[in-house]
């Protein structure tokens, strides 16, 4: 199956169910003239962030890795009434970015941007005694994923939800040979995954998506009591 076909059904997609809003489309357009990666999560992927959210009445949300904001548009525009969300970048243009993009996605009000290390920021939230979160969707560097999940276990209540982008990497997530460090990244995040459900702390699955941000996929892990 090629490329064109999943971005072709992508835009189906997009045209039969997700819509064509302006301030989502407007936060990639200045994203992309300003020189920052086309890696936001595709828009049938940032409704489906969207719609966990809702389901899950989330009315706090921890996001580490903001880009120009395209994804935390969806998650915020999720929040219960009087809900917050802290989104978390390391790049000081991107978040700057991301800043005028929520103020025109009308959702300024309702997030926090924390500039530095997510690691960093994880570790102040902790500190701060802030959270626990509903939900935590992790998308930054891919490497770090397990030490972010740790840290997400930590920031999240029990019933929870912790979201992972850019697991499968092109399927090899299945390769014990890779060596590219976002891939044993995401195969460290597995095994610690495993382990935590093994203790009964997590119930977690991972599901593959094709589409126009190619052949990747998305843990979802539900933090349980114990
Ligand atoms: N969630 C965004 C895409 C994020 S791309 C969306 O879907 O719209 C990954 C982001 O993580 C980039 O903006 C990158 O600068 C940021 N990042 C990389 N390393 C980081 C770190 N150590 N701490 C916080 N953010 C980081
Ligand atoms: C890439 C994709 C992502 O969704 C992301 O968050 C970071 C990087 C990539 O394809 O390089
Ligand atoms: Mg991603």
């Amino acid at each position: 199956m090629s490329r064109e076909r999943w971005d072709a059904v992508d835009r189906y997609i997009g045209d039969m169910l997700v819509g064509h809003d302006e301030a989502l489309e407007r936060a990639l357009i200045s994203s992309a003239e300003a020189g920052l990666p086309a890696i936001a999560v595709s828009p049938p992927q940032g409704k489906m962030l969207h719609l966990l959210a809702r389901i899950h009445g989330a009315k706090s949300i921890l996001e580490l890795g903001t880009l120009g904001g395209y994804s935390t548009i969806w998650l915020a525009r999720a929040l219960e009434p009087e809900g917050h969300l802290v989104t978390l970048e390391v790049e000081p243009s991107y978040a700057r970015l991301a800043t005028g993009n929520l103020e025109r996605a009308g959702v300024a009000d309702r997030v926090e941007q924390r500039v530095g290390p997510a690691l960093a920021s994880m570790r102040s939230l902790l500190d701060e005694g802030a959270g626990p979160f509903d939900l935590i969707f992790i998308d930054a560097d891919k490497p770090t994923t397990p030490d972010y999940f740790e840290l997400a276990l930590e920031l999240s209540r029990p019933g929870g939800v912790i979201l992972t982008d850019n697991v499968v990497r092109d399927g090899e997530i299945a390769d014990p040979a890779s060596e590219d460090p976002r891939v044993v990244g995401m195969r460290r995040l597995h095994e610690l995954i495993a382990v935590e459900t093994a203790r009964g702390h997590v119930s977690a699955t991972t599901i593959q998506t094709v589409g126009s941000k190619g052949y990747d996929g998305f843990t979802l892990a539900l933090v349980l009591a114990g």
